[in-house]
């Protein structure tokens, strides 16, 4: 049985045109759901005839009625897995309860360090001669659900945040397509914290 996949994204989108580029039968990026109406993503779901939904929270009175329909506009492809993909808002009350478990993240450092929306550029700040990519379940914490898998990327002498996030998104995108595919095969479960790909 094909995994129906719905990927969140805010902006360029290479993560999820990776996870289309990628498809080896065992799930089909079914839509692209975004709160930014410029995101570069939704170029690249009409060019692969994706479907698109932009839910964007200026359109809703607050944060409540907005994750409330977020969680609609995601729960109307049926998915069993969502993939956050560089969707720069935290997730609601209404989407973790509709998809529990099943709602995934890659973050660009090695959490739990560098958490937040700023994880590349913390990391330099930091002087941190090493950061990486996480893969991990999303739960009701900003960054903090249970870690899937993990890779380690080197800051090198003279990176800039742009330089270091492109390496690092190379491992991100080898690793969610990795992880993506194991899950379609294998199921995922979590168990006090601990992640099941089996
Ligand atoms: C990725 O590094 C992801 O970890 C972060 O945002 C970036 C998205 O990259 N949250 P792209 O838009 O897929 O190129």
């Amino acid at each position: 049985m094909t995994l129906r996949v719905v990927v969140l994204a805010s902006g360029t989108g290479s993560l999820f045109h990776s996870l289309i580029e990628a498809g080896d039968g065992s799930y089909e990026v079914a839509a692209l759901v975004t709160d930014n109406p410029a995101a570069g993503a939704i170029a690249i779901a009409e060019a692969a005839g994706i479907e698109v939904r932009t839910v964007e929270p200026g359109n809703f009175a607050d944060r409540p009625e907005w994750d409330e329909a977020l969680a609609a506009a995601i729960g109307e492809f049926r998915p069993g897995l969502v993939v956050s993909a560089g969707f720069m808002r935290v997730l609601g009350a209404d989407v973790l309860a509709a998809f529990p478990d099943r709602i995934i993240n890659t973050h660009p450092a090695l959490l739990p360090a560098f958490p937040g929306a700023h994880a590349v550029r913390d990391a330099l700040a930091a002087g941190a001669r090493e950061t990486g990519s996480t893969v991990h379940v999303v739960d009701a914490g900003v960054d903090t659900g249970p870690v899937i898998v993990q890779e380690p990327v080197a800051v090198l002498p003279g990176d800039d945040e742009a330089a270091l996030h492109e390496r690092i998104k190379v491992v991100e995108r080898r690793l969610l397509v990795d992880v993506v595919q194991r899950i379609a095969k294998h199921g995922l479960a979590v168990h006090d914290r601990k992640v099941t790909i089996a």
